[in-house]
């Protein structure tokens, strides 16, 4: 009798301590819509639409209450962005940050809010790393590095370069500069005789190969550009100073947008390799994980491969973005 006085005291008190646990816990937090912060870099590329489309997207596709902010280009915008998620109380934030430095205070904020950040795109550099929960990114060192061993085959090692870079400090203009300058660097003859930033937007491409093409004329024999939109603006300034691009000039970028895919077509890029923009499944399902207060791994590598004006057709009609 006494015994099983306890036994059911025990548990009354297991139904309460369970219930307790789920209501004030992450099981509680699933159950009803989640809502999360999604710090943007802004809109200045094909890429980045196809990246904030499929976030947008999957979070739909989740029920998410997605609260979404553009920051234009500036980081500035973004720290402010992360902190009115923070004073909003969401579940999770999501961040592409503009810049590898400067996040340090801010993701102290969100841990301390005991608010997970899951970072897509573009690494950080900061000195504890359990600020944020993952990463989720394409190798840009090996991105630069793909461009620059297709390049040496077309051109037989042989190239003056322009370089078209992104936004500075942003973690593939710095990766992508530093993959292809290791990759080039085995080929004696082939050297980047001028390297400028066009922010990562066909405008800045645009101006800066025109710009560079007055000075240097016909010695360029091949333009690296940190990704497709520049390659895309590069591309008219090379046509507006009489020459063929693709031709004359031989073109290579990252991304693999379908603008990229249509250029090759007609013959005008010679290469790009692709960076997968559609991370919104992978960023929700790590967004979930970490709330459950999963162990994530830091980092998870999105696979690249190249393509080139010979598969350029044969692929197009598939391409997502
Ligand atoms: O971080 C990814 C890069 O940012 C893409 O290559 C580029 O198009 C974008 O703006």
């Amino acid at each position: 009798m006494k015994k099983s006085f306890i036994t059911s005291l025990r548990s009354v008190g297991m139904a309460a301590l369970s219930y307790a646990l789920v209501a004030g816990s992450p099981l509680a937090a699933m159950a009803k819509p989640l809502t999360v912060g999604f710090a943007q870099v802004g809109a200045e590329s094909a890429w980045r639409t196809a990246e904030t489309e499929s976030i947008k997207a999957e979070g739909t596709k989740r029920k998410v209450n997605l609260k979404f902010s553009d920051a234009q280009g500036k980081q500035e915008n973004q720290i402010k962005a992360v902190k009115s998620f923070i004073a909003q109380g969401v579940d999770a934030i999501i961040i592409a940050p503009v810049v590898e430095t400067g996040w340090e205070p801010v993701l102290r904020e969100a841990k301390r809010a005991k608010i997970p950040v899951v970072l897509v795109d573009r690494g950080i550099k900061v000195s504890d790393d359990s600020l944020y929960s993952t990463l989720i990114a394409s190798d840009f060192v090996s991105e630069g590095k793909m461009a620059a061993e297709w390049l040496a085959k077309k051109v037989n090692e042989k190239a003056s370069i322009v370089e078209l870079q992104g936004t500075p400090g942003a973690a593939p203009a710095i990766d992508r500069k530093k993959g292809f300058e290791a990759g080039i660097s085995k080929y004696p003859a082939m050297k980047i005789i001028a390297s400028q930033s066009g922010d990562f937007r066909r405008s800045g491409g645009k101006e800066v190969m025109e710009a560079l093409l007055k000075k240097y004329g016909n010695e360029v024999t091949a333009v690296y550009a940190h990704n497709d939109d520049m390659a895309l603006g590069a591309i008219q300034a090379i046509e507006e100073a009489g020459k063929k691009p693709g031709t004359d000039v031989v073109v290579v970028s990252v991304d693999g947008v379908k603008g990229a895919f249509e250029a090759m077509v007609s013959g005008k890029l010679n290469c790009t390799v692709e960076c997968n923009p559609l991370l919104g499944p992978m960023a929700f399902d790590a967004v979930e994980q970490a709330i459950k207060g999963e162990k994530l791994p830091k980092k998870t590598v999105v696979q690249d491969k190249a393509y080139d004006q010979s598969t350029a057709k044969d692929v197009i009609a598939s391409r997502q973005y």
